[in-house]
């Protein structure tokens, strides 16, 4: 399975693309959003603006500006749920985010990607809980497509190993994953 677990700052990848967990208004914000706008510059918020906004679950991509410099070409977008307690479609609007990023990414190309964990911060999703959703929904488009190669990139030590407990369990549960 082309998936790589690793601890470390989204905005120091050199992948094709790079994910940022953003609001539907897609107005920049803080964490990783914060990051990445800061590591790309303003021309990213000006080239979303126009934009105006995309649905939760969804994702829109755009050139990554300043982050060329490290070899990274596109920056997408993706809008997760605010967590509301896990009966509000939670679940399916997160994998919706992963799975339309991975789409974008491969129509534009990229053979590889960097996720951070979307919805886990501001949004409050437990991280236990979004770990086997985003792991699921990442394995579903490599089965399809297992030459793109993706990395989640978690930034503290304590989310590494919860998703790497989830990643042991689906793996046990999905042996041709
Ligand atoms: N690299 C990788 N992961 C990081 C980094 C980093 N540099 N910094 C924080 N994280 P969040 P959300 C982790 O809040 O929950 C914004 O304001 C962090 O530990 O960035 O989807 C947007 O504009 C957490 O596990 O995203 C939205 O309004 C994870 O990244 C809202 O926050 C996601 O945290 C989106 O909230």
């Amino acid at each position: 399975m082309p998936l790589e677990l690793v601890q470390g700052d989204i905005a120091a990848q050199t992948t094709c693309a790079v994910v940022t967990a953003a609001n539907k208004e897609l107005m920049g914000g803080g964490g990783v959003d914060g990051v990445i706008h800061r590591a790309a510059g303003p021309e990213l918020l000006r080239a979303i603006r126009p934009l105006g906004g995309t649905p939760t679950g969804t994702a829109v991509i755009t050139p990554a500006f300043g982050l060329a410099q490290q070899g990274v070409k596109y920056v997408i977008h993706a809008v997760g749920p605010i967590w509301r307690g896990g009966q509000s479609g939670e679940a399916e609007l997160l994998a919706g985010a992963y799975c339309h990023s991975l789409r974008l990414a491969l129509e534009h190309g990229c053979g590889s990607v960097a996720f951070p964990s979307i919805s886990t911060g501001v949004y409050g999703y437990p991280v236990e809980k979004a770990a086997p959703v985003a792991l699921a929904a990442i394995a579903e488009v490599l089965a399809k497509r297992p030459d793109l190669r993706v990395r989640l990139v978690l930034y503290d030590v304590g989310n590494l190993h919860v998703f790497q407990r989830a990643w042991e369990k689906f793996a046990a549960q999905n042996p041709n994953a």
